[in-house]
Protein backbone atom coordinates (compact mmCIF):
# COMPACT_ATOMS: atom_id res chain seq x y z
CA UNK A 1 0.00 0.00 0.00
CA UNK A 2 1.13 3.29 -0.68
CA UNK A 3 2.51 5.47 2.02
CA UNK A 4 1.22 9.18 1.64
CA UNK A 5 3.94 12.15 2.72
CA UNK A 6 2.13 12.69 6.46
CA UNK A 7 1.82 8.72 7.00
CA UNK A 8 5.98 8.99 6.69
CA UNK A 9 6.52 12.15 8.60
CA UNK A 10 4.68 10.40 11.08
CA UNK A 11 6.20 7.51 10.86
CA UNK A 12 9.70 8.86 10.96
CA UNK A 13 8.68 11.23 14.33
CA UNK A 14 7.36 7.86 15.56
CA UNK A 15 11.11 6.24 14.75
CA UNK A 16 12.87 8.74 16.71
CA UNK A 17 10.73 8.90 19.29
CA UNK A 18 9.49 5.51 20.03
CA UNK A 19 6.07 4.51 20.59
CA UNK A 20 4.78 2.84 23.61
CA UNK A 21 3.26 0.01 21.34
CA UNK A 22 6.30 -1.49 20.40
CA UNK A 23 5.70 -4.04 17.47
CA UNK A 24 6.36 -3.19 14.15
CA UNK A 25 3.31 -2.87 12.57
CA UNK A 26 2.21 -0.51 15.24
CA UNK A 27 4.05 2.10 13.53
CA UNK A 28 2.08 4.96 11.65
CA UNK A 29 2.91 4.88 7.92
CA UNK A 30 3.71 0.84 6.79
CA UNK A 31 0.51 -1.22 7.15
CA UNK A 32 1.93 -3.41 4.75
CA UNK A 33 1.92 -6.47 6.70
CA UNK A 34 -1.18 -6.23 7.88
CA UNK A 35 -4.53 -8.06 7.40
CA UNK A 36 -8.05 -7.45 7.07
CA UNK A 37 -9.89 -6.59 10.01
CA UNK A 38 -12.07 -9.11 11.50
CA UNK A 39 -15.63 -8.86 12.85
CA UNK A 40 -16.92 -11.04 15.75
CA UNK A 41 -19.71 -13.00 14.37
CA UNK A 42 -22.50 -11.99 14.50
CA UNK A 43 -25.65 -14.02 16.72
CA UNK A 44 -28.82 -12.36 15.17
CA UNK A 45 -31.67 -13.26 18.20
CA UNK A 46 -34.01 -10.41 16.67
CA UNK A 47 -36.04 -12.96 14.90
CA UNK A 48 -35.71 -15.99 17.17
CA UNK A 49 -35.87 -14.18 20.17
CA UNK A 50 -32.90 -17.24 21.85
CA UNK A 51 -29.28 -17.11 21.98
CA UNK A 52 -26.72 -19.37 23.55
CA UNK A 53 -22.94 -18.25 25.16
CA UNK A 54 -20.55 -21.69 25.91
CA UNK A 55 -17.85 -19.97 27.98
CA UNK A 56 -14.90 -21.71 26.83
CA UNK A 57 -10.74 -22.16 27.08
CA UNK A 58 -9.67 -21.71 23.89
CA UNK A 59 -5.49 -19.79 22.63
CA UNK A 60 -4.84 -17.57 20.24
CA UNK A 61 -1.41 -16.37 18.31
CA UNK A 62 -1.88 -12.38 18.81
CA UNK A 63 1.50 -11.67 17.32
CA UNK A 64 2.15 -14.87 15.23
CA UNK A 65 5.20 -15.49 17.70
CA UNK A 66 3.72 -17.46 20.25
CA UNK A 67 0.51 -18.85 21.37
CA UNK A 68 -1.52 -17.51 24.19
CA UNK A 69 -3.95 -19.40 26.39
CA UNK A 70 -7.64 -17.19 26.41
CA UNK A 71 -10.99 -17.63 27.32
CA UNK A 72 -13.76 -16.81 24.90
CA UNK A 73 -17.68 -17.55 24.28
CA UNK A 74 -18.39 -19.83 21.56
CA UNK A 75 -15.03 -19.07 20.42
CA UNK A 76 -11.39 -19.00 21.31
CA UNK A 77 -11.31 -15.43 22.45
CA UNK A 78 -14.11 -12.72 23.28
CA UNK A 79 -17.81 -13.72 22.02
CA UNK A 80 -19.74 -13.08 19.39
CA UNK A 81 -22.07 -9.93 18.77
CA UNK A 82 -25.70 -10.52 19.86
CA UNK A 83 -27.88 -8.41 17.77
CA UNK A 84 -31.13 -8.23 19.75
CA UNK A 85 -34.62 -6.25 19.81
CA UNK A 86 -37.49 -5.14 22.56
CA UNK A 87 -39.22 -8.10 23.75
CA UNK A 88 -38.03 -11.21 25.79
CA UNK A 89 -34.77 -12.68 24.89
CA UNK A 90 -34.34 -16.11 26.27
CA UNK A 91 -30.48 -16.65 26.81
CA UNK A 92 -28.75 -20.00 27.96
CA UNK A 93 -25.27 -19.50 29.38
CA UNK A 94 -22.99 -22.45 29.61
CA UNK A 95 -19.99 -22.73 31.84
CA UNK A 96 -17.44 -25.18 30.45
CA UNK A 97 -14.43 -23.77 32.18
CA UNK A 98 -12.78 -24.92 35.34
CA UNK A 99 -13.55 -22.11 36.99
CA UNK A 100 -16.88 -20.30 38.20
CA UNK A 101 -18.29 -17.20 35.85
CA UNK A 102 -20.83 -14.35 35.40
CA UNK A 103 -21.99 -13.04 32.63
CA UNK A 104 -23.25 -9.05 33.00
CA UNK A 105 -25.15 -7.04 30.38
CA UNK A 106 -23.48 -3.78 30.66
CA UNK A 107 -25.95 -1.16 29.09
CA UNK A 108 -28.94 -3.38 29.21
CA UNK A 109 -31.63 -2.02 31.11
CA UNK A 110 -32.74 -5.12 33.16
CA UNK A 111 -33.77 -5.87 36.58
CA UNK A 112 -31.12 -7.26 39.45
CA UNK A 113 -32.47 -10.71 38.92
CA UNK A 114 -31.54 -10.45 35.08
CA UNK A 115 -28.27 -8.84 35.61
CA UNK A 116 -25.55 -11.01 35.78
CA UNK A 117 -23.28 -9.43 38.57
CA UNK A 118 -21.10 -11.27 41.30
CA UNK A 119 -24.13 -12.65 42.99
CA UNK A 120 -25.16 -14.45 39.75
CA UNK A 121 -21.76 -17.37 39.27
CA UNK A 122 -22.46 -20.02 37.34
CA UNK A 123 -20.49 -22.86 38.89
CA UNK A 124 -18.24 -24.83 36.53
CA UNK A 125 -19.73 -27.72 34.48
CA UNK A 126 -23.30 -25.57 35.32
CA UNK A 127 -25.79 -23.34 33.06
CA UNK A 128 -28.01 -19.83 33.58
CA UNK A 129 -30.58 -19.64 31.71
CA UNK A 130 -32.42 -15.87 32.19
CA UNK A 131 -35.02 -14.20 30.07
CA UNK A 132 -34.09 -10.82 29.40
CA UNK A 133 -36.53 -8.45 29.47
CA UNK A 134 -35.31 -5.77 27.00
CA UNK A 135 -37.43 -2.56 26.43
CA UNK A 136 -34.71 0.45 25.60
CA UNK A 137 -33.50 2.57 22.11
CA UNK A 138 -31.20 1.25 19.73
CA UNK A 139 -27.87 1.28 21.38
CA UNK A 140 -23.79 -0.92 21.71
CA UNK A 141 -23.93 -2.45 24.96
CA UNK A 142 -21.65 -5.28 25.97
CA UNK A 143 -21.32 -8.54 27.79
CA UNK A 144 -18.70 -9.66 29.97
CA UNK A 145 -18.02 -11.69 33.67
CA UNK A 146 -18.22 -10.26 36.81
CA UNK A 147 -17.06 -12.77 39.06
CA UNK A 148 -16.13 -11.60 42.40
CA UNK A 149 -12.18 -10.57 42.75
CA UNK A 150 -11.90 -12.35 39.22
CA UNK A 151 -13.28 -9.72 37.00
CA UNK A 152 -9.73 -8.39 36.19
CA UNK A 153 -8.47 -12.04 35.07
CA UNK A 154 -11.13 -13.08 33.13
CA UNK A 155 -12.28 -10.40 31.15
CA UNK A 156 -8.24 -10.18 30.25
CA UNK A 157 -8.51 -13.77 29.22
CA UNK A 158 -11.31 -12.93 26.70
CA UNK A 159 -14.48 -13.03 28.59
CA UNK A 160 -16.55 -10.45 26.98
CA UNK A 161 -18.43 -9.46 23.50
CA UNK A 162 -20.68 -7.17 22.25
CA UNK A 163 -24.90 -6.31 22.35
CA UNK A 164 -26.38 -4.25 19.41
CA UNK A 165 -30.12 -3.66 20.52
CA UNK A 166 -31.60 -2.28 16.93
CA UNK A 167 -35.19 -1.04 16.28
CA UNK A 168 -34.18 -2.24 12.63
CA UNK A 169 -34.70 1.34 11.56
CA UNK A 170 -31.10 2.76 11.25
CA UNK A 171 -31.96 2.87 7.14
CA UNK A 172 -34.70 5.48 8.17
CA UNK A 173 -32.46 7.53 10.32
CA UNK A 174 -29.96 7.69 7.46
CA UNK A 175 -27.34 5.30 9.50
CA UNK A 176 -25.09 3.11 8.35
CA UNK A 177 -26.34 -0.28 9.28
CA UNK A 178 -24.36 -2.85 7.16
CA UNK A 179 -22.06 -4.76 9.82
CA UNK A 180 -18.67 -5.39 9.09
CA UNK A 181 -19.42 -3.52 5.64
CA UNK A 182 -20.12 0.55 6.35
CA UNK A 183 -21.10 -0.02 10.36
CA UNK A 184 -17.70 -1.22 12.02
CA UNK A 185 -18.05 -2.63 15.02
CA UNK A 186 -14.24 -2.00 16.89
CA UNK A 187 -13.66 -3.58 20.14
CA UNK A 188 -10.92 -1.89 22.01
CA UNK A 189 -8.23 -3.78 23.75
CA UNK A 190 -4.55 -3.71 25.25
CA UNK A 191 -2.53 -6.78 26.23
CA UNK A 192 0.83 -7.02 27.64
CA UNK A 193 2.93 -9.20 25.72
CA UNK A 194 6.15 -10.74 26.69
CA UNK A 195 9.41 -11.00 24.73
CA UNK A 196 8.05 -14.37 23.04
CA UNK A 197 5.23 -12.40 22.31
CA UNK A 198 2.52 -14.67 24.28
CA UNK A 199 0.34 -12.39 26.69
CA UNK A 200 0.02 -13.01 30.49
CA UNK A 201 -1.57 -11.61 33.54
CA UNK A 202 -0.03 -11.11 36.37
CA UNK A 203 -0.40 -7.64 38.01
CA UNK A 204 2.28 -5.50 40.04
CA UNK A 205 2.04 -3.33 42.81
CA UNK A 206 1.51 -0.45 40.27
CA UNK A 207 -0.37 -2.13 38.14
CA UNK A 208 -2.90 -2.76 40.81
CA UNK A 209 -2.66 0.76 41.47
CA UNK A 210 -2.97 2.37 37.84
CA UNK A 211 -4.72 -0.73 36.56
CA UNK A 212 -3.23 -3.38 34.17
CA UNK A 213 -2.06 -1.41 31.00
CA UNK A 214 -0.40 -3.64 28.02
CA UNK A 215 2.10 -3.05 25.13
CA UNK A 216 -0.09 -4.06 22.46
CA UNK A 217 -3.06 -2.67 21.18
CA UNK A 218 -5.89 -5.30 19.71
CA UNK A 219 -8.54 -4.18 17.61
CA UNK A 220 -11.29 -7.43 17.65
CA UNK A 221 -8.84 -9.10 19.22
CA UNK A 222 -6.24 -8.67 16.14
CA UNK A 223 -2.73 -6.85 16.21
CA UNK A 224 -2.71 -6.52 12.88
CA UNK A 225 -5.83 -5.74 11.61
CA UNK A 226 -6.12 -2.90 8.48
CA UNK A 227 -10.22 -2.46 8.16
CA UNK A 228 -11.23 -1.82 4.41
CA UNK A 229 -13.66 0.51 4.04
CA UNK A 230 -15.98 1.92 1.19
CA UNK A 231 -16.40 5.73 -0.02
CA UNK A 232 -19.03 7.61 1.73
CA UNK A 233 -20.25 7.54 5.20
CA UNK A 234 -18.59 4.89 7.72
CA UNK A 235 -20.25 4.29 11.24
CA UNK A 236 -17.68 3.05 13.99
CA UNK A 237 -19.13 1.77 16.96
CA UNK A 238 -16.25 1.72 19.07
CA UNK A 239 -16.32 -0.32 22.72
CA UNK A 240 -13.52 0.02 25.42
CA UNK A 241 -13.13 -2.88 26.34
CA UNK A 242 -9.64 -2.99 27.94
CA UNK A 243 -8.40 -3.04 31.85
CA UNK A 244 -7.37 -0.21 32.30
CA UNK A 245 -6.45 1.60 29.43
CA UNK A 246 -7.90 5.03 29.00
CA UNK A 247 -7.69 6.34 25.04
CA UNK A 248 -7.91 9.41 23.45
CA UNK A 249 -9.20 8.94 20.11
CA UNK A 250 -8.41 10.90 16.76
CA UNK A 251 -8.08 10.48 13.37
CA UNK A 252 -4.09 11.09 12.10
CA UNK A 253 -5.37 13.70 9.70
CA UNK A 254 -7.02 15.90 11.75
CA UNK A 255 -10.46 15.08 9.96
CA UNK A 256 -13.25 14.85 12.47
CA UNK A 257 -15.29 12.49 13.93
CA UNK A 258 -19.43 13.12 14.10
CA UNK A 259 -20.74 11.83 17.47
CA UNK A 260 -23.94 9.75 17.36
CA UNK A 261 -24.49 7.65 20.44
CA UNK A 262 -23.13 7.28 23.97
CA UNK A 263 -23.58 4.48 26.01
CA UNK A 264 -27.22 4.40 26.32
CA UNK A 265 -28.14 5.56 22.61
CA UNK A 266 -28.18 8.14 20.48
CA UNK A 267 -27.29 12.11 20.69
CA UNK A 268 -30.66 13.79 18.89
CA UNK A 269 -27.98 15.05 16.16
CA UNK A 270 -24.45 14.15 15.19
CA UNK A 271 -21.25 16.24 17.39
CA UNK A 272 -18.35 17.04 15.27
CA UNK A 273 -15.17 15.83 17.94
CA UNK A 274 -11.47 15.92 17.06
CA UNK A 275 -10.52 14.02 19.96
CA UNK A 276 -12.92 11.98 21.78
CA UNK A 277 -11.68 10.07 25.18
CA UNK A 278 -13.12 6.73 25.95
CA UNK A 279 -12.66 5.04 29.39
CA UNK A 280 -12.58 1.53 29.85
CA UNK A 281 -16.30 0.21 29.84
CA UNK A 282 -17.40 2.80 27.86
CA UNK A 283 -19.10 2.85 24.03
CA UNK A 284 -19.57 5.97 21.34
CA UNK A 285 -20.60 5.57 17.80
CA UNK A 286 -19.08 8.00 15.60
CA UNK A 287 -19.73 8.93 12.05
CA UNK A 288 -16.36 8.97 9.62
CA UNK A 289 -16.30 10.96 6.30
CA UNK A 290 -14.78 8.84 3.59
CA UNK A 291 -16.09 10.34 0.79
CA UNK A 292 -14.10 12.76 -0.27
CA UNK A 293 -10.44 12.16 1.60
CA UNK A 294 -9.02 8.89 1.66
CA UNK A 295 -7.34 6.63 4.31
CA UNK A 296 -6.22 7.55 7.47
CA UNK A 297 -6.27 6.08 10.77
CA UNK A 298 -7.47 5.98 14.08
CA UNK A 299 -4.90 7.18 16.62
CA UNK A 300 -4.71 7.32 20.84
CA UNK A 301 -2.86 9.69 22.68
CA UNK A 302 -1.36 8.30 25.65
CA UNK A 303 -3.82 9.04 28.41
CA UNK A 304 -1.15 9.69 31.67
CA UNK A 305 -3.60 8.47 34.87
CA UNK A 306 -0.86 9.20 36.78
CA UNK A 307 -2.69 11.17 39.62
CA UNK A 308 -1.68 14.34 40.81
CA UNK A 309 0.03 15.38 44.11
CA UNK A 310 0.46 14.55 47.50
CA UNK A 311 1.97 11.26 48.31
CA UNK A 312 0.89 9.90 44.63
CA UNK A 313 2.89 12.50 43.27
CA UNK A 314 5.85 11.87 45.39
CA UNK A 315 5.73 7.99 44.88
CA UNK A 316 5.62 8.88 41.01
CA UNK A 317 8.52 11.00 41.20
CA UNK A 318 10.67 8.25 42.60
CA UNK A 319 9.40 5.50 39.78
CA UNK A 320 11.16 6.91 36.39
CA UNK A 321 10.51 3.73 34.54
CA UNK A 322 6.66 3.99 34.99
CA UNK A 323 6.43 7.59 34.61
CA UNK A 324 8.56 6.89 31.10
CA UNK A 325 5.94 4.52 30.18
CA UNK A 326 2.99 6.73 30.87
CA UNK A 327 4.86 9.92 28.90
CA UNK A 328 2.44 11.68 26.92
CA UNK A 329 2.58 9.79 23.20
CA UNK A 330 0.73 8.89 20.02
CA UNK A 331 -0.21 5.47 18.69
CA UNK A 332 -2.36 3.85 16.16
CA UNK A 333 -5.14 1.79 17.10
CA UNK A 334 -5.92 0.91 14.07
CA UNK A 335 -5.40 2.10 9.76
CA UNK A 336 -8.33 2.66 7.52
CA UNK A 337 -8.03 1.71 3.49
CA UNK A 338 -10.92 3.42 1.39
CA UNK A 339 -11.41 0.67 -1.36
CA UNK A 340 -12.64 2.57 -4.12
CA UNK A 341 -14.81 -0.65 -6.04
CA UNK A 342 -17.01 -0.06 -2.43
CA UNK A 343 -19.50 2.61 -1.71
CA UNK A 344 -21.38 2.92 1.50
CA UNK A 345 -24.76 3.01 0.94
CA UNK A 346 -25.13 6.69 3.03
CA UNK A 347 -23.09 9.59 1.93
CA UNK A 348 -24.30 12.37 3.94
CA UNK A 349 -24.41 13.38 8.15
CA UNK A 350 -27.92 12.99 9.45
CA UNK A 351 -29.06 16.58 10.09
CA UNK A 352 -31.66 14.89 13.14
CA UNK A 353 -31.60 11.91 14.89
CA UNK A 354 -34.50 10.78 16.33
CA UNK A 355 -33.52 9.59 19.98
CA UNK A 356 -34.77 9.63 23.53
CA UNK A 357 -32.94 12.13 25.43
CA UNK A 358 -35.33 13.63 27.70
CA UNK A 359 -33.94 16.29 30.75
CA UNK A 360 -34.13 15.15 34.24
CA UNK A 361 -33.38 18.18 35.42
CA UNK A 362 -35.35 19.31 38.27
CA UNK A 363 -36.15 16.10 38.68
CA UNK A 364 -33.78 14.51 41.53
CA UNK A 365 -35.07 13.46 44.59
CA UNK A 366 -31.85 13.28 46.72
CA UNK A 367 -28.54 13.77 46.45
CA UNK A 368 -25.78 11.61 47.48
CA UNK A 369 -21.49 11.78 47.63
CA UNK A 370 -19.57 8.97 45.94
CA UNK A 371 -15.85 9.17 46.73
CA UNK A 372 -13.23 7.13 44.72
CA UNK A 373 -10.76 6.71 47.18
CA UNK A 374 -7.58 5.43 47.02
CA UNK A 375 -5.38 5.30 50.43
CA UNK A 376 -1.66 4.16 50.41
CA UNK A 377 -0.35 2.42 53.56
CA UNK A 378 1.67 -0.98 54.23
CA UNK A 379 -0.15 -3.81 54.89
CA UNK A 380 -3.36 -3.04 52.57
CA UNK A 381 -2.73 -4.92 50.09
CA UNK A 382 -0.99 -8.77 49.43
CA UNK A 383 0.48 -8.21 52.29
CA UNK A 384 2.81 -5.10 51.34
CA UNK A 385 2.94 -1.71 50.68
CA UNK A 386 0.11 -0.81 48.39
CA UNK A 387 -3.13 1.17 47.59
CA UNK A 388 -6.66 0.85 49.33
CA UNK A 389 -9.36 0.92 47.01
CA UNK A 390 -12.97 1.78 48.74
CA UNK A 391 -15.77 3.83 47.86
CA UNK A 392 -16.75 6.60 50.62
CA UNK A 393 -14.13 4.68 52.78
CA UNK A 394 -15.85 1.24 52.80
CA UNK A 395 -14.40 -1.46 50.66
CA UNK A 396 -16.36 -3.54 48.20
CA UNK A 397 -17.79 -6.37 50.68
CA UNK A 398 -20.31 -8.53 49.01
CA UNK A 399 -22.06 -8.92 51.89
CA UNK A 400 -22.83 -5.60 52.57
CA UNK A 401 -26.01 -3.29 50.60
CA UNK A 402 -24.99 0.00 51.00
CA UNK A 403 -28.10 2.04 50.43
CA UNK A 404 -31.66 1.69 49.04
CA UNK A 405 -33.17 3.33 46.06
CA UNK A 406 -36.76 4.45 45.46
CA UNK A 407 -37.90 2.66 42.00
CA UNK A 408 -39.04 4.95 39.93
CA UNK A 409 -37.09 8.40 41.11
CA UNK A 410 -34.04 10.36 39.79
CA UNK A 411 -31.41 10.81 41.92
CA UNK A 412 -28.62 13.59 41.95
CA UNK A 413 -25.06 12.15 42.36
CA UNK A 414 -21.47 14.10 43.01
CA UNK A 415 -19.17 11.44 42.11
CA UNK A 416 -15.24 12.48 43.01
CA UNK A 417 -12.00 11.00 42.78
CA UNK A 418 -9.12 12.98 43.96
CA UNK A 419 -6.40 11.21 43.14
CA UNK A 420 -7.18 9.11 39.69
CA UNK A 421 -9.27 9.54 36.84
CA UNK A 422 -11.58 6.37 37.36
CA UNK A 423 -14.21 5.38 34.89
CA UNK A 424 -17.42 5.00 37.15
CA UNK A 425 -20.05 2.78 36.09
CA UNK A 426 -23.24 1.91 37.34
CA UNK A 427 -25.65 -1.13 36.33
CA UNK A 428 -29.41 -1.24 35.52
CA UNK A 429 -29.82 2.72 35.20
CA UNK A 430 -28.95 5.68 32.98
CA UNK A 431 -27.60 8.71 33.87
CA UNK A 432 -26.87 12.22 32.39
CA UNK A 433 -23.87 14.38 33.22
CA UNK A 434 -24.66 18.07 34.83
CA UNK A 435 -21.33 19.21 34.80
CA UNK A 436 -17.83 17.72 34.90
CA UNK A 437 -15.67 20.00 37.57
CA UNK A 438 -17.99 22.51 37.47
CA UNK A 439 -18.38 22.79 33.71
CA UNK A 440 -20.62 21.38 31.22
CA UNK A 441 -19.86 18.00 29.81
CA UNK A 442 -17.87 17.65 26.83
CA UNK A 443 -18.93 15.77 23.89
CA UNK A 444 -18.42 12.22 24.69
CA UNK A 445 -20.40 12.75 27.80
CA UNK A 446 -23.80 14.56 26.76
CA UNK A 447 -26.68 12.10 26.18
CA UNK A 448 -27.50 9.08 28.18
CA UNK A 449 -24.28 7.17 29.80
CA UNK A 450 -23.70 4.65 32.36
CA UNK A 451 -20.12 4.79 32.52
CA UNK A 452 -18.37 8.31 33.03
CA UNK A 453 -14.33 9.14 33.07
CA UNK A 454 -14.57 11.02 36.95
CA UNK A 455 -11.40 13.49 36.76
CA UNK A 456 -11.73 14.89 39.88
CA UNK A 457 -15.73 15.85 40.10
CA UNK A 458 -18.70 15.28 38.12
CA UNK A 459 -22.31 15.66 38.44
CA UNK A 460 -24.77 13.17 37.12
CA UNK A 461 -28.74 12.49 37.41
CA UNK A 462 -29.71 8.89 37.30
CA UNK A 463 -33.04 7.21 36.81
CA UNK A 464 -33.44 4.60 38.69
CA UNK A 465 -36.29 2.36 36.56
CA UNK A 466 -35.78 -1.01 37.39
CA UNK A 467 -35.83 -3.04 40.62
CA UNK A 468 -32.92 -4.88 42.45
CA UNK A 469 -33.99 -6.95 45.76
CA UNK A 470 -31.10 -7.41 48.54
CA UNK A 471 -30.21 -10.48 47.32
CA UNK A 472 -29.49 -9.17 43.73
CA UNK A 473 -28.38 -6.00 43.83
CA UNK A 474 -27.08 -3.65 41.16
CA UNK A 475 -23.50 -2.39 41.78
CA UNK A 476 -21.51 0.48 41.07
CA UNK A 477 -18.24 0.85 40.76
CA UNK A 478 -14.27 1.95 39.09
CA UNK A 479 -14.23 0.11 35.58
CA UNK A 480 -10.46 -0.34 35.85
CA UNK A 481 -11.31 -3.77 36.36
CA UNK A 482 -7.75 -4.58 38.75
CA UNK A 483 -9.78 -1.26 41.05
CA UNK A 484 -12.92 -2.88 41.00
CA UNK A 485 -11.89 -6.18 42.34
CA UNK A 486 -9.95 -4.52 44.78
CA UNK A 487 -12.41 -3.23 46.41
CA UNK A 488 -13.85 -0.12 44.40
CA UNK A 489 -17.13 -1.20 43.95
CA UNK A 490 -20.13 -0.69 46.19
CA UNK A 491 -23.84 -2.25 46.02
CA UNK A 492 -27.50 -0.80 46.00
CA UNK A 493 -30.95 -2.17 46.00
CA UNK A 494 -33.69 -0.55 44.14
CA UNK A 495 -37.42 -1.00 45.61
CU1 LIG B 1 -19.09 -3.52 32.81
CU2 LIG B 1 -20.15 -3.84 36.65
O1 LIG B 1 -19.59 -3.75 34.72
CU1 LIG C 1 -22.54 -2.92 34.07
CU1 LIG D 1 -10.33 3.14 39.45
Amino acid sequence: MAMNRREMLIGAACATTGTLVLSPGARAGDFSERKRLQFPKLLDARTTGRFGLTAMEGSVNFTGRATSKTYGFNQDYLGPTLQISNGAVQAKIQNTLNEPITVHWHGLLLPGVQDGGPHQEIARGQSWTPQLDVAQAPSTAWYHTHIHEHTARQVYQGLAGVIQVTDGRDQDRGLPNSYGENDLLLVLQDKRLDDAGGMSYRPHMMDLMHGFVGNQILVNGQSDGLAVVPRGIVRLRLLNASNARIFSLFLEDGRPMHMIATDGGYLSKSMAVQQLRLSPGERAEVLVDFGQAGSTSLMSAEHANVGSGGMMGGMMGGMSRMTDAFRDRSFVVLPFSVDDRLKSSIDRLPDQIESDVSALEGKAVRQRRISLDMSMGPGMMHGGMGAGFAINGRPFDIERIDFNVAKGTVEHWTVESPMLAHPFHVHGAYFQVLSENGNKPGVENQGWKDTILVDKQVELLIRFDHAAAEQKPFMFHCHILEHEDAGMMGQFSVT
